[in-house]
């Protein structure tokens, strides 16, 4: 008899499936060490100016290229200065031979898909089941990225967007940064379509830093499993985005890149003012996440939890993720048509 699996893995299956952001794109001028689900990766650029996502470790002996130089469209290891193709992961070239032609034939690693999008970087470990984040919201906008210094915290990927979403800790964590707000919730304007959950709500006119450019919708939008934003639509000063990727360096730690985008035509605050708002805003919010137990939603229900209508748009988030768990347990399509056992 077989062990039926639990949501926890079925989510650990999906996840692998899906993109996630792994370095900022102005950090590419050196190769970049990241993690994923617990796999090590190289980020770099090459010199035709290409982002490449490979495993990190070097089938030589096991060093670590992201500690490496980029030569060209290959990345080279930091110990004995093998190289490997940016576009087919196959080594290239290992300097300690004088024939080339005795590579080892199965000297490899892995190249995983790449897309540059919002500032970062962005991969899957397996084939992507959905085509990477493209908000339509934006898609008329001219926006100009500022990609955050990529914050850490000890919670899973759909904690730390629950988190980005949820309304009524405001008048808690923010006091600081927002002053005394109303901690009562209004009924929220909540919409949900597969994947996508969206929320509109006026911003509060509050006494703290944070928000000084006066009244203006914000338009939230998540997209299961991993993306948030917040756009703000301000009638006077036009648009600006807010916007969180946690990258899930494990399924119960993640690394949250984020970053901020204003419209070309915005008149608000200029963009490194608003990164320096919304991350002094961020940082109020990590050491309550922080002591979240579990550290990543609890698919599979053993703690207790009780919610209420203050709720509704994480708890609409949550429907959308266990969606996104349904749709991600599809068997990627078999490339080569391996053997199979004959029943
Ligand atoms: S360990 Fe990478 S070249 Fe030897
Ligand atoms: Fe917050």
């Amino acid at each position: 008899m077989t062990t039926p699996i639990s949501q926890r893995q079925r989510a650990e299956q999906a996840m692998r499936r899906q993109w996630f952001p792994v370095a900022r794109s102005i950090d590419l001028d050196k190769p970049q060490s990241a993690t994923l689900l617990g796999e090590k990766l190289v980020v770099y650029r090459t010199e035709s100016g290409q982002a490449v996502v490979q495993a990190a470790r070097c089938p030589h002996r096991g060093a670590d290229l992201s500690l490496g130089e980029v030569h060209g469209e290959n990345i080279a290891c930091p110990y004995h200065g093998w190289q490997f193709a940016g576009d087919s992961g196959k080594c290239s070239h290992i300097p300690a031979l004088e024939d080339q032609c005795k590579i080892p034939p199965g000297a490899a690693i892995r190249t995983h898909v790449c897309q540059e999008r919002y500032g970062h970087v962005w991969t899957a470990l397996e084939e992507p089941l959905f085509d990477l984040y493209d908000l339509e919201e934006w898609r008329e906008l001219d926006l100009e990225w500022a990609a955050a210094e990529p914050l850490d915290s000890p919670t899973g990927v759909a904690v730390a967007i629950e988190n980005f979403g949820d309304v009524a800790h405001f008048a808690y964590i923010h006091r600081g940064m927002m002053g005394k707000t109303n901690p009562q919730i209004e009924p929220l304007n909540v919409r949900r379509e597969g994947l996508d959950v969206w929320m509109d709500r006026p911003l509060q006119s509050c006494e703290g830093e944070w928000a000084n450019d006066g009244d203006c919708m914000m338009n939230y939008h998540i997209v299961a499993p991993g993306l948030v934003a917040i756009t703000y639509d301000y009638e006077r000063l036009g648009k600006r985005i807010v916007a969180g990727f946690p990258c899930p360096e494990s399924y119960e730690h993640v690394k949250i890149f984020w970053g901020v985008a204003n419209d070309r035509e915005y008149k608000g605050e200029n963009l490194q003012e608003c990164l320096r708002l919304e991350e002094l805003l961020y940082l109020e919010d990590l050491p309550v996440a922080a002591t979240i137990t579990p550290p990543e939603i609890d698919w599979d229900g053993t703690f207790v939890e009780h919610s209420t209508a203050a709720d509704l748009y994480t708890l609409n988030y949550r429907r959308a993720f266990r969606e996104f768990i349904e749709r991600g347990q599809v068997q990627p399509v078999r490339l080569v048509d391996e053997p199979r056992t004959m029943p």
